[in-house]
């Protein structure tokens, strides 16, 4: 299990500039020469052209944070994932709880926007996670397993082509983390449903998301079932997401 690259994918959610992106870019790529992990950046769509031009030719791919869960039409506002593709974009975040709770996507809209990104050929990144009031009432697992299991059902056996990130809504731009722990109970749950479901679930990236930062992720990275991260706040940052990334090995 510990023997795939791990995954350390910034998630940048609506922040940046031209020059801010460039600034940020420049830092991490000249940054990483020695990285022993796959490294990903998840921008604004606006901004897929710059990226995938400044990080050509270095180990960064590129991530979108959302695609369209239908294939073209009058869908006035969306991304499909051919565009996206046209991009150059490897990675595709589907589910992202802030995506859920103030668009309110419902599983089968991700499992849906996971299909769309398959059958471009982009890797999507299947955001699940609870809420505290969930966490509180004991439905943790429930909760993870019923996001999942939309995706698996509905993908089949290409779900062995994903990434899923485990992301609890309360540690999500808190500063509060799961700890070691909490995080790996939840990644062995959804290991084992992957298990259940595809004969090559070994080979899926977990990853942890929620107040990832410089300090906390080598102990994350750490577990057995944690093969990277999705990392909010701290990838705006040159120096933190360095060390995150050098923290995966
Ligand atoms: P923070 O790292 O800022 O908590 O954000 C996590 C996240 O939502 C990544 O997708």
């Amino acid at each position: 299990m510990q023997s795939k690259k791990k995954l350390i994918a910034g998630n940048w959610k609506m922040n940046g500039s031209l020059a801010a992106n460039q600034t940020l870019l420049d830092a991490i790529v000249a940054g990483m020469a020695d990285a022993q992990c796959d490294v990903a950046v998840a921008v604004p769509a606006p901004y897929l052209a710059q990226v995938q031009a400044q990080v050509s030719g270095s180990l960064i791919g590129v991530a979108a944070q959302d695609v369209s869960a239908h294939e073209s039409g009058a869908y006035t506002g969306e991304v499909s994932a051919s565009m996206l593709k046209e991009h150059g974009v490897r990675y595709v975040l589907v589910g992202h709880s802030e995506r859920r709770q103030y668009h309110h996507e419902s599983d089968a809209d991700v499992a849906q926007k996971a299909q769309r990104a398959l059958a471009a050929g982009i890797t999507p990144i299947v955001c699940v996670g609870e809420t505290l009031q969930e966490r509180e009432a004991g439905e943790t697992e429930a909760v993870v397993k019923r996001q999942l299991a939309a995706v698996i059902h509905l993908n089949g056996h290409c779900i062995s082509e994903i990434v899923v990130a485990y992301e609890p809504v309360w540690a999500i731009g808190t500063g509060r983390t799961a700890s070691p722990e909490q995080a790996q109970a939840v990644h062995a749950v959804l290991r084992t449903q992957l298990a259940a479901a595809s004969e090559h679930a070994d080979r899926i990236r977990l990853l942890y998301g929620g107040s990832m930062n410089a300090a906390n992720a080598a102990q994350l990275l750490a577990q057995p079932d944690i093969d990277g991260g999705l990392v909010g706040g701290a990838s705006l940052k040159a120096p933190d997401f360095l060390q995150i990334i050098h923290a995966a090995r």
